[in-house]
């Protein structure tokens, strides 16, 4: 009896821990199709008011009709019936830079279109929305069995994959495509209809000084208080469908858009994130993730921490510098600060071991049961020795691609070069002609403006160096040890850059262009001549004849590894719900709003004010000036209907959502359906949530939305747009029966919020 009670007492226990556990934990990315029947209780036991049809839904319009995939990297979402998107500022800031001149300087000083007609097209920027989703595995997966080898595998697949598409495509309209991706490392498949508009300009952007407040040294760190947003708007053809550019063209009405919460956010509330995750690796076996924290982390922050170094030491003194490579210096830092956290995180939660304590368990599971045993038996022992042999081609591939492709600007320049000696070779006179318009219009085009080679030599010179010592394969460095004569790696690396800076014409803009000047057949041999072209060829070779090959095939061969130990983990743990790694397709994920303890004694609670942002404020700083206009708002407190109920403006909040890149201006949404904030980061400690999600510091980072539309209306002024949005207040509606519903094909409830639109929209 006593036995019994205590066995009782036991699973009350584990059952609570269970069910404490489903309330606080957001790991996971799920695809919205199966939210039903995976999440939906506990994201209702969460707090969720909607039930998973308003959510997704195929019949109706429901929450993922107001998403869309931003130019294929970050995402967006309707706001307003007339086609208002609102992403990030940095997401956007390519097109925010493109219309930025002398005079028009919208990085620096925001853009407002206070009419349509000021709205700016953007060529090549795409949104693409999802109509429908469907489980496509029996057919792609047709005919195949788990004893072929991969290569049998894939033919078949590649054939299912042909049938399928032809299936599905049938009857689509040209703006309509289908995608099918591998899920669950190539165990399911789903297919996807996509719609995509090409007619997307920039409504509107706040200055740098709140878009991109704090920049690189508050990027990935919580407490931030970055203004990361921006706005553009759908345009479509007079059928409401996609259309090329045309001045003619309409604000797309869409099938719903995300009315604004402005109650803000609180400690506890219920959050989910909707968007386009990039990529996750989360089910890698421990041996995986040693590689990463141990070898391959450590060897790209050393190269680029050499090379951002140098490049700040320059920025510092030379203000012309700190502008051309501002963009440069942050693109290479964000994923340098990335990799450290990550290493820390794992490291602080022992990842590693809760990884091996799980591979433990597999074991013993598999122990007890012949079939598995048989089936999965060698799995982690394979791994094991797969990681190890492809250690060192993984670590000169990472070592070859940081070093000659990423961090040593010149030879990504004279790389390039090398498509048009081929062009020339390949196609003739007229294919070099094409290709030069490519590359002179492309690349080069924006190189030299923003290009010094006396910075470029010395990260050269400093980077080579480490190569020399660090690559595990002599070889490799055979074309660096002619030039520096010495077979010990303590060579002169200073003067073996100094010598092929100062002879090679890809580093000054004027030679490049009296070679492009020359004809064809002049150019190329000028080209093949020059010393940074033959150094570049030969690293390129040697890399190619000692690690491109068999870096390729055991990483086929753990591919297919990983296929299998997902299916393997499936099935022996079938009482864990396993969601699928992103792979840039559509997926929710969902929290609450919660603090954390980044370190021993230290508390973060979750939201920032701009009383933060001033305590910060350095005027004429890079990174911490602020505006004029900002500062005089903060002083008078006039943050009008925006601020929180302690009086104070709030920036930015964190949550427990599973995010990662990709995840870039998605919407944070509240139980109700309403946009609470604009996700843009996470916070450093918790980087690691790519690897493995640890709910005790893995925090994404949104603004808040009552910052977006206090920028919007009281210090851009642009207050017809908020004129456009359904602002609501469910929270303070708290006698309300029932929360404000969706809204059906962009009509606003009318009478559903207490706040009510100012005034008519002037362009009404
Ligand atoms: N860390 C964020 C992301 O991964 C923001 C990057 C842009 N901001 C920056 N300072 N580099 O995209
Ligand atoms: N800033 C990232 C992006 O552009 C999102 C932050 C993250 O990696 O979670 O997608």
């Amino acid at each position: 009896m006593r036995i019994f009670n205590k066995s009782l007492k036991l699973i009350k226990l584990v059952v609570l821990l269970l069910f404490t556990q489903a309330l606080t934990a957001g790991e996971g990315m799920w695809l919205p199709l199966l939210l039903e029947s995976l999440n939906e209780d506990e994201m209702k036991n969460m707090g969720l008011k909607l039930s998973a049809e308003d959510i997704y839904s195929v019949n109706k319009s429901s929450l993922k009709d107001a998403i869309v995939h931003f130019g294929g990297f970050c995402t967006a979402e309707v706001i307003s019936n007339k086609g208002l998107l609102l992403t990030n500022h940095h997401c956007g800031y390519g097109q925010i830079q493109s219309h930025t001149t002398l005079e028009n300087n919208y990085l620096r000083d925001g853009f407002w279109a206070m009419k349509k007609e000021e709205e700016l097209a953007n060529p090549g920027l795409f949104a693409r929305f999802i109509l429908r989703m469907e489980d496509v595995s029996d057919d792609m997966l047709a005919g195949v069995t788990d004893d072929m080898d991969s290569q049998k595998r894939q033919s078949i697949i590649d054939k299912n994959m042909e049938m399928v598409r032809a299936k599905y495509e049938q009857d689509l309209p040209a703006y309509d495509d289908i995608v099918i991706r591998p899920f669950y490392h190539g165990n399911e498949y789903y297919m996807f209809v996509t719609r995509t508009f090409n007619d997307v300009r920039l409504v509107g952007a706040p200055p740098e000084s709140v878009g991109k407040y704090g920049s690189d040294t508050d990027n990935w760190v919580w407490p931030r208080h970055t203004g990361d947003f921006a706005m553009f708007r759908i345009y479509a053809g007079p059928d409401n469908l996609p259309a090329d550019y045309s001045p003619d063209n309409k604000p797309y009405v869409p099938k719903h858009s995300l009315p604004i919460s402005v109650d803000g956010v609180e400690e506890g509330d219920f959050t989910m994130v909707f968007g386009f995750p990039g990529r996750t690796t989360s089910y890698l076996p421990a041996s995986a993730v040693k590689q990463t924290v141990e070898v391959l982390n450590p060897a790209k922050i050393n190269i680029r921490e050499t090379a951002l170094d140098i490049i700040d030491k320059y920025m510092r003194v030379d203000p012309q510098v700190k502008i051309q490579y501002a963009s440069k210096f942050a693109r290479v830092a964000n994923y340098w600060k990335k990799w450290i956290g990550e290493s820390q995180g794992i490291e602080a939660t022992d990842g590693i071991g809760k990884k091996l304590e799980m591979e433990k368990e597999f074991l013993s599971r598999l122990n007890k049961s012949p079939e598995l045993k048989s089936k999965y038996g060698n799995l982690l022992s394979d791994f094991e020795k797969l990681y190890k042999d492809i250690e060192p081609y993984a670590k000169s591939r990472d070592y070859y691609n940081e070093v000659v492709f990423r961090n040593v600007e010149i030879l990504r320049a004279v790389s390039l070069s090398d498509r048009l000696v081929s062009a020339l070779e390949n196609n003739g006179e007229e294919g070099y002609k094409n290709m030069k318009q490519r590359l002179t219009s492309g690349f080069y085009n924006g190189f030299y403006k923003d290009y010094r080679p006396e910075i470029d030599q010395e990260v050269c010179a400093a980077l080579m160096e480490l190569y020399k010592k660090n690559v595990p394969f002599k070889g490799l460095t055979s074309p660096l040890d002619k030039m520096t004569n010495t077979r010990d790696g303590m060579g002169d690396y200073t003067s073996m850059a100094k010598k092929l800076y100062g002879s090679s014409f890809f580093t000054s803009e004027s030679d490049f262009e009296e070679v492009m000047g020359m004809a064809p057949e002049e150019a190329v041999a000028k080209i093949k001549a020059d010393p940074l072209y033959t150094f570049m060829e030969g690293m390129k070779a040697q890399y190619s004849e000692i690690v491109e090959g068999k870096y390729n095939a055991y990483n086929d061969q753990i591919t297919e590894k990983q296929r299998l130990y997902m299916k393997a983990l499936m099935e022996v743990f079938p009482e864990k719900r396993m969601y699928p790694d992103a792979n840039s397709t559509m997926r929710i994920t969902y929290g609450k709003v919660n603090g954390y303890h980044p370190r021993d004694a230290v508390y973060y609670t979750p939201v920032t004010y701009l009383d933060g942002a001033m305590a910060k404020y350095k005027p004429g700083d890079y990174e911490f000036d602020m505006p004029a206009k900002l500062i005089e708002l903060y002083e008078k407190k006039d943050y009008g209907r925006y601020a929180a109920d302690n009086g104070k403006m709030p920036i930015c909040f964190i949550g427990t959502n599973h995010t990662t890149g990709g995840n870039s201006g998605s919407p944070a949404i509240d139980a109700n359906g309403n946009l609470i904030g604009l996700n843009f980061d996470r916070a450093w400690e918790g980087t690691m949530s790519d690897i493995n999600y640890d709910p005790s510091i893995c925090r994404n980072i949104m603004v808040d939305a009552r910052y977006i539309l206090f920028i919007v209306d009281k210090f851009a002024g642009a207050t017809h747009l908020t004129y456009e949005m359904n602002l609501v207040t469910p929270k303070k509606m708290a006698n309300a029966t029932h929360t404000p519903p969706i809204i059906d094909k962009g009509k606003r409830k009318k009478g559903k919020s207490k706040i009510k639109v100012k005034g008519p929209d002037p362009k009404q």
